[in-house]
């Protein structure tokens, strides 16, 4: 086993505390309960000032209520953090504009924003009403999004911000997931367009996804007792802090990446694209046919971090240039006057 693999390794290196948040403001969204109030508890326990955002709904979206964000706050500050409780709802433009000014007006910056408030509703397609795909859609696509919009001129005026989103193993698809991957896809092509976005003004975007014994989860398992309790066992809510922390820290070294928290085990989980087969001839759906297996091998891939990047490796199989990315700026004209 490689060295730095040895979980003996890692704890030595894990056990001194040095990522601190001294400084630093943190907005960490859906923090009453779950994996949000495990980060908020986490970031101020390392020094940061939280607020702690919770519309207090249940798990399908529905119904109100601030209790479980202002004990979140109450928490903190029991043990000598520093922490705010808000109550507004993010799925709506006003609600992340004010839970933004709230931070702002309360300690005067924003440094970090974890977009982890979410719902979930999973049926089989054909069993979704109108109400749940808006729910689920408004709550992780529009409440990520938002989150972005009200917190992104704050970081790019003061060139400097650590975001971390909320993706989800939906991404691989599942019974009685779709809707509710959807949205989780919809803030995966956010983290990686915005990371691109981010990269010259200080604005960091990374992902998170989790897999923690929370209501919300362990309602998912409709009682099956042996996963309740190995999920409960072994994916703590803290276990997946730990990697939101660093993904948060002014240290992380990527961006527009997903990291995988699975209790103990932190992984990396990122879009590949095969090396693919160059035909002679232009293609037809015979040769595609033909070529189908060595088409998806995955044994080599690469995973490009942009457009340009992806484009350059085409074009390299195709012959034509080498394997640099390109420089491209697709934002239409329009949005340039
Ligand atoms: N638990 C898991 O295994 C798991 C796996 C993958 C992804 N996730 C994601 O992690 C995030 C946290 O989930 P959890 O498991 O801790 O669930 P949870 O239900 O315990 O906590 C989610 C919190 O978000 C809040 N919330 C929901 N909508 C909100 C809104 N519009 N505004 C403000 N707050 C809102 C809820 O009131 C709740 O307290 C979610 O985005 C979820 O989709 C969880």
């Amino acid at each position: 086993m490689d060295s730095l693999d040895s979980l003996d390794s890692l704890d030595s290196l894990g056990s001194k505390d040095t990522l601190r948040y001294e400084g630093r403001v943190a907005v960490v969204t859906g923090a009453g309960r779950g994996l949000g109030r495990e980060y908020a508890l986490l970031l101020a326990a390392r020094g940061a000032r939280v607020v702690v955002n919770d519309v207090g709904t249940g798990i399908d979206g529905r119904g109100a209520s601030g209790s479980p964000a202002h004990a979140v706050a109450e928490e903190v500050r029991a043990s000598g953090g520093h922490a705010i409780a808000d109550v507004q709802d993010i799925a709506t433009t006003a609600g992340a504009r004010a839970l933004t000014s709230a931070a702002l007006e309360q300690w005067g910056r924003l440094d970090v924003l974890v977009n982890n408030a979410g719902i979930s509703i999973l049926r089989p397609l054909g069993e979704l009403s109108d109400q749940d795909c808006s729910r689920v859609l408004d709550t992780h696509v529009g409440g990520t999004l938002n989150m972005l919009r009200a917190v992104w001129p704050h970081m790019a005026g003061s060139g400097y911000g650590r975001i971390v989103n909320t993706c989800s193993d939906a991404l691989f698809g599942d019974t009685g997931l779709s809707v509710y991957a959807a949205g989780k896809g919809a803030v995966l092509g956010l983290t990686t367009s915005l990371a691109a976005e981010g990269a010259g003004l200080g604005i960091k975007v990374n992902a998170v996804v989790p897999i923690a014994a929370t209501r919300m989860s362990l309602e998912a398992l409709q009682g099956d007792e042996q996963m309740t309790a190995v999920l409960s066992d072994l994916f703590p809510a803290r276990h997946a802090a730990a990697v939101v922390a660093f993904l948060a820290h002014e240290s992380v070294p990527c961006t527009g990446e997903l990291l995988h928290a699975a209790g103990r085990r932190v992984g990396r989980v990122f879009l590949g694209v095969t090396e693919g087969v160059v035909s002679e001839e232009d293609p037809t759906p015979e040769s595609v046919s033909e070529h189908f297996p060595r088409i998806r091998r995955t044994e080599d891939f690469r995973t490009p971090h942009s457009v340009g990047a992806s484009m350059a490796f085409s074009l390299a199989r195709l012959g034509v240039g080498g394997a640099e990315p390109l420089a491209l700026d697709l934002t239409t004209p329009a949005a340039r006057q």
